[in-house]
């Protein structure tokens, strides 16, 4: 029997599946019921199981032919957001939701665990299942890597369902597709004093104004057109009264963008610009940097792969375009131990109401898509290891 049809067979246990994870939402690095149900899903399908990164899982199965190894991944955590959806089996944990399709990828990759152990004795190498912890704070994915996750894989692929893209279509260009995000917080000293007397002091203020205004000049300025770049002040906090000057300002902002080459060159133009914008004005100011999640490039030879096991299962019209997306995943950390892709998988049905942005309080999905995410997750694994 083929991937496709092994879908549509346990698609009414993915359903079932995706509701108890719906229902029982944990947060990052407290997934502790979920890695364990998990864990206990892998073990019924006779697939070994290691936990890593405190609520992380990851299932191994060795195919009944020699072969590569490749990784399957789905993050498992959950937003602290109430949710608003008024479904049956909306979220059991107060403040905590699944808002972002987590449920959705756990219900994937474990559907894609029952077609695969159903085909174990063909498949030519192994399969890797990675259940990663703490996506949304971007530290899962760090974590699992630096335990061993990615020990002996030739290659990763991911999915993330998406509100936007119609139900059951899947994205899988080749080349960037999310951006990266890195976070900066600048210090600027100035010189305190009355409001009356503004010579007599360096108005951390005014400072502070001027180094946001001189920022935005870096995306306008000193980059391609062609290359799109964030550059965002989130927070300025300054001053104490309206008749005295501040002595400190502290901003915290965030840089992103789709090229490597311009990530690696941010830190040090931030810094110029906020260390002589306030020498203009007497003043110093500080700036730390923290490089947060790498641009999600997609392999394109592991992009033709995944391209290749969707029209395979669902022909030419299981693709469909979508544009690039500024927000950022921490999925990269995997490729930079194996070549990697990153699909988006729709669950968009305007008759079902499952039309809602990544993180809404109403966020749920058209749940006809689990299958085809099962399928592709399984598709790709054994396209990918008859490859080579
Ligand atoms: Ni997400």
């Amino acid at each position: 029997m083929q991937v496709k049809e092994l879908a549509a067979r346990v698609q009414p246990e993915l359903v079932e599946l995706r509701r108890y994870f719906h229902q029982h939402p944990e947060p990052s690095f407290e997934e502790v019921n979920t890695g364990k149900r998990i864990a206990a899903e892998l073990e019924k399908l006779g697939i070994s199981v290691e936990r890593k990164a405190k609520t992380g899982v990851v299932g191994t199965l060795k195919g009944g032919k020699p072969g590569r190894t490749v990784a399957l991944r789905a993050d498992i955590d959950a937003l602290s957001i109430q949710e608003e959806t008024g479904l049956p089996f909306a979220s059991e944990n107060k403040g905590f939701m699944h808002a972002c399709g987590h449920d959705a990828h756990i219900t994937c990759l474990l559907g894609a665990a029952k077609i695969l152990a159903q085909l174990k004795d063909e498949i030519p190498g192994t399969v890797k299942f990675i259940f990663q912890p703490a996506e949304e704070i971007a530290h899962g994915a760090k974590l699992m890597v630096e335990e061993g996750a990615m020990e002996g894989v030739d290659g990763i692929f991911g999915m993330h369902v998406w509100g936007d893209l119609p139900a059951g279509k899947v994205c899988v260009d080749a080349g960037p597709r999310m951006a990266s995000a890195d976070m900066f917080t600048i210090t600027v000293e100035g010189k305190g004093g009355h409001g009356s007397a503004p010579h007599q002091g360096v108005d951390a203020v005014v400072v502070a104004a001027a180094i946001v205004m001189n920022l935005q000049t870096i995306v306008s300025r000193e980059f391609s057109p062609l290359e799109p770049v964030v550059v965002h002040v989130g927070k300025v906090v300054a001053g104490d009264r309206f008749n005295i000057i501040a002595s400190r300002a502290l901003m915290e902002g965030a840089n992103r963008c789709f090229n490597p080459e311009i990530r690696r060159k941010l830190p040090e133009i931030v810094r110029r610009v906020a260390e002589n914008t306030a020498a203009t004005f007497r003043a110093t100011a500080q700036v730390e940097y923290h490089f947060g999640c790498p641009p999600t490039i997609n392999d394109g030879e592991l992009a033709a792969i995944a391209q290749g096991a969707v029209k395979k299962l669902y022909g030419e019209e299981g693709l469909a375009p979508m544009p690039l997306l500024t927000g950022s995943e921490d999925f990269p950390f995997y490729q930079e131990k194996a070549p990697g892709a990153f699909a988006f998988l729709g669950v968009c049905n305007p008759a079902k109401g499952t039309c809602w942005p990544q993180h809404h309080s109403h966020y749920t999905i058209d749940e006809d898509a689990l299958q085809v995410g099962a399928a592709v997750y399984a598709q790709f694994a054994l396209d990918f290891l008859a490859a080579k």
